[in-house]
This record gives C-alpha cells, sequence and structure tokens, in this order.
C-alpha cells in the first residue's frame, strides 16, 4: 500500500473499541457467571482470536445487533481445551490467557504466527511455574509453541513484575483468580489498569494501595465468585493515535474524534503532543462504565522536537511508532528514553522505526533502548520508499508500524509504500476506509 501527500483531512473519526478493554471483557465475560453484554468491542483479528479462546475454553460468544453477548464458564470452571490455541498475533491475548488457564489442572497449547512466535513467554511462565504450573514444551527461549499444565492447586503468590508490563501483572491476577487465598502483585511503574477495574466491575475482591513512590500493590482473593456485567467500549486511543498525528502534519486539516479512552494510564502520547506544540482541543471530559473518555480535536500544528522522558513510557508504549512519525516533522530534536520495551513488542520496534525513517531520508539515531529523530518541519525531501531503488518500508508482521508510515506518506514530499498492509486487520481494521474517508491518499 502507499501514502501520498494529501492537502487536507477534515471530518469525523470513529475510531473503533480500545484493544486492551476488548480483550478483557471477552476474558471476563467468558469466565464470569452468567451473562456479559458488550457494546463497542473491538471486531479486529487480534480480539476474535480472543473470543476463540473463550470458546475453547467453555464460554459462548455470539453477536446479536451490535452487542457480543458472552455466557461464561463461571470462575474455577473452565474447561480443557480440545486442541492447541492459537493466538494469531497477539501478545496480549496470549500472555492474558495463559494467566487464565495457568492455575487449571489441565495441558493447554499456544500458539501464534511468526510474529508471536519470536516474542518472550518466559515473563508469564516464570510467575506461573512459582504457582505450581508446570512447563510441558516450549521452542527454545520459552518461544510458542508452549504446553503447560497448572497444578491440582495453584499456591497464590507474591509477585513483584519486572518490568513495566499490564500483561504481566494481569497474568498473574488472572491466574490467581483460581488460587485459594490471596495473590499480591507488586508493580514499580503504573501501567494500564483496565485488568484491576474490570476484575473489581466482575465482582472480584480485589484493593490497590500506591506507596508514596507511586509503587502499586494489588492483592486479590482467589476463588471468589465473577458474575458477567455489561460493558460499554470507549473508542481506542492507541488507534486514535494515527488519525491524530495525522491531521496535525497534514497541512490544513481539522479532524474530530468522538468518545476517546482518556484513562491516565493510556494518555501519554496526547501529554507529548501537547507539549510540542500540538493543537488537540479535550473537550466533554466524562465518565462512562468506570472509565474517563472525551471528545477530541485536531488541527495541523508546527511541532517542536521534545525529549520524552523514561517516566512517561508505560502511558504511550504502543504509541512510539507514530511519535517518530510525527517527530519527523517537527522543528529539532525528538528524544524517546528508556524505551528498551519497543524491542519485545509485535516486532522489535526500535530496529524497524529507525529503518523505515531511514528510509524515508529521516535523520535519526537508535541505541539499545532509546531513539532521536531529527525532523524535517514541511516534510520536504521525505519520503520515497518503494520508489527507484528504494524498497518499501518492511512493516515486519506489525500493525503499528504498517499504520505509522502511511501516516508518514500523507504530509512527506514524496509517496511512502509499506509492504504489507494485512496486519493492520489485527487491531484496525477500519484504518483505511477511516484515513480515505477524511481525505487521505491511500492506495
Ligand atoms: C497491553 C499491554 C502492553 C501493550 C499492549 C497491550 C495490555 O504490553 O503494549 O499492546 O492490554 O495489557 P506490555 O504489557 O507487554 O507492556
Amino acid at each position: 500500500m502507499t501514502a501520498s501527500r494529501t492537502k487536507s483531512l477534515s471530518g469525523t473519526a470513529a475510531v473503533p473499541g480500545d484493544k486492551s478493554i476488548s480483550h478483557r471483557s471477552v476474558l471476563l465475560g467468558g469466565l464470569a457467571s452468567g451473562t456479559t453484554r458488550i457494546t463497542g468491542l473491538l471486531e479486529g483479528e487480534d480480539v476474535l482470536n480472543s473470543i476463540k479462546a473463550s470458546r475453547a475454553l467453555g464460554a459462548q460468544a455470539l453477536k446479536e445487533g451490535d452487542q457480543w453477548i458472552v455466557q461464561g464458564a463461571g470462575n474455577g470452571l473452565l474447561l480443557e481445551p480440545g486442541a492447541a490455541i492459537d493466538f494469531g498475533n497477539s501478545g496480549t491475548g496470549c500472555r492474558l490467557y495463559m494467566g487464565l488457564v495457568g492455575s487449571y489442572d489441565f495441558p493447554v497449547t499456544f500458539e501464534g504466527d511468526a510474529s508471536l512466535s519470536k516474542r518472550p513467554m518466559g515473563r508469564i511462565i516464570d510467575p506461573l511455574k512459582l504457582m505450581g504450573t508446570q512447563l510441558v514444551d516450549s521452542r527454545e527461549g520459552c518461544r510458542l509453541p508452549i504446553t503447560f499444565r497448572g497444578p491440582r492447586v495453584a499456591a497464590p503468590i507474591e509477585y513483584r513484575v519486572p518490568m513495566p508490563s499490564a500483561q504481566v501483572k494481569s497474568a498473574v491476577l488472572l491466574a490467581g483468580l483460581n488460587a485459594p487465598g490471596i495473590t499480591t502483585v507488586i508493580e514499580a511503574v503504573m501501567t494500564r489498569d483496565h485488568s484491576e477495574k474490570m476484575l473489581a466491575g466482575f465482582g472480584a475482591a480485589i484493593e490497590v494501595e500506591t506507596a508514596a513512590d507511586g509503587t502499586r500493590t494489588i492483592r486479590l482473593q482467589g476463588q471468589g465468585r465473577l458474575t458477567g456485567c455489561d460493558i460499554q467500549v470507549p473508542s481506542d486511543p492507541s488507534s486514535a493515535a494515527f488519525p491524530i498525528v495525522a491531521a496535525l502534519i497534514v497541512p490544513d486539516s481539522d479532524v474530530s474524534l468522538p468518545n476517546i479512552l482518556m484513562n491516565p494510564t493510556r494518555t501519554g502520547l496526547i501529554t507529548t503532543l501537547l507539549e510540542m506544540g500540538a493543537d488537540i482541543e479535550i473537550a466533554n471530559e466524562r465518565e462512562s462504565g468506570g472509565e474517563m473518555i472525551a471528545d477530541l480535536r485536531v488541527h495541523s500544528s508546527q511541532l517542536k522536537g521534545v525529549t520524552v522522558p523514561g517516566s512517561r513510557s508505560a502511558s504511550m508504549i504502543d504509541e512510539y511508532p507514530v511519535l517518530a512519525v510525527a517527530a519527523a516533522f517537527a522543528e529539532g530534536e525528538t528524544v524517546m528514553e528508556d524505551v528498551g520495551e519497543l524491542r519485545v513488542k509485535e516486532s522489535d520496534r526500535l530496529a524497524a522505526v529507525a529503518e523505515g525513517l531511514r528510509a524515508n531520508g529521516v535523520v535519526c539515531e537508535e541505541g539499545k533502548d532509546w531513539l532521536k529523530v531529527t525532523g524535517t518541519p514541511g516534510g520536504k525531501g521525505l519520503g520515497g520508499a518503494g520508489s527507484g531503488s528504494v524498497p518499501p518500508v518492511a512493516t515486519h508482521l506489525d500493525h503499528r508500524i504498517a499504520m505509522s508510515f502511511l501516516v508518514m506518506g500523507l504530509a512527506a514530499e514524496k509517496p511512502v509504500m509499506i509492504d504489507d498492509a494485512s496486519p493492520i486487520a489485527t487491531s484496525f481494521p477500519e484504518f483505511v476506509p477511516l484515513m480515505q474517508g477524511l481525505g487521505a491518499a491511500l492506495e
């Protein structure tokens, strides 16, 4: 697919449901007793794989009108799946369900695509082992396919999450749901807290204590009853990031984005863009289903480079690729600190971003856990991947690399071609028609 310089973007972008909340809605709905009704569920491939996983473990899920109706198996009552569970490209789906079934006394095999099969799973298997789970089989380095079997009775543990990761935190809490007693998870840096909030919404006995230095201690009472509930999924700020950055860098743009999730563990990109001088109006801030949401309106802006502190990285971890694109059009240098986790996402995002930027004429420097981008206001001379002797941007089965470089092509002087647009369907299947509806030249 190729993105070409676009005169302006205008209109309203109806961004699909939040991916993190969608996975958890399906997973917890499939576990809880009774009925869970979900509106606004993201129907990307990643979440559809979670629906299949819940079904394989004994839940029922079907769509009626615009609602997904899930009948859960009941906490402690998941069934042994008849075959391996395939999570496709989804690290979140795979790791959350590993936690969920890790404390059950039956064998389960997890599989994924070429990207997911490269990602580290030891970060989930290590705490599960402490609960008594046996690793039956895995590829070298604790990579998929992985088969494990939970113990007869799981031991509740106290676990300090070694890296900032909501997936690891959530996996341990979910495993704790089927362990007698209290499972404790400690995180030094606050990561997205959707699991804590939603577990409470489904009736779990869970409490969170935050120390003066920000360390959070989360305690969950295992083997309680979970009850189905109604969920309205807000629009995904990580998907909204693409039309937001596009509207900022394409001249004469005016784009509205209603109902965007504004949970502070997810708004680091908006904070950073505002510091860079972005014109983003945040209106109608309100609460919906336990989460803050707001309507955003974005106008084109001349951005300035900034240093993004490492302390902000957890709240914008998925947004660095598109921030790097914004930085390519900003005046001066943008430095992104403490972003080593980007190396173990759907691709090595630090390498993929640096390589894609260079292929399009952007000056950048990549360190082990940092990235520095030098911007060119107006995008003069930028672009060109996929023409002449320059190969298209390699997306490495990574949806966010694909969307980021398409956004770049809308404002660069020369078109930007990416080698594969199909991964976009994992998280944002409406991306191309939505952007074309705003006026984007994508073909
Ligand atoms: C997610 C957590 C983050 C994020 C991912 C979604 C979640 O991963 O990158 O897209 O829903 O819990 P890590 O926990 O590995 O940081």
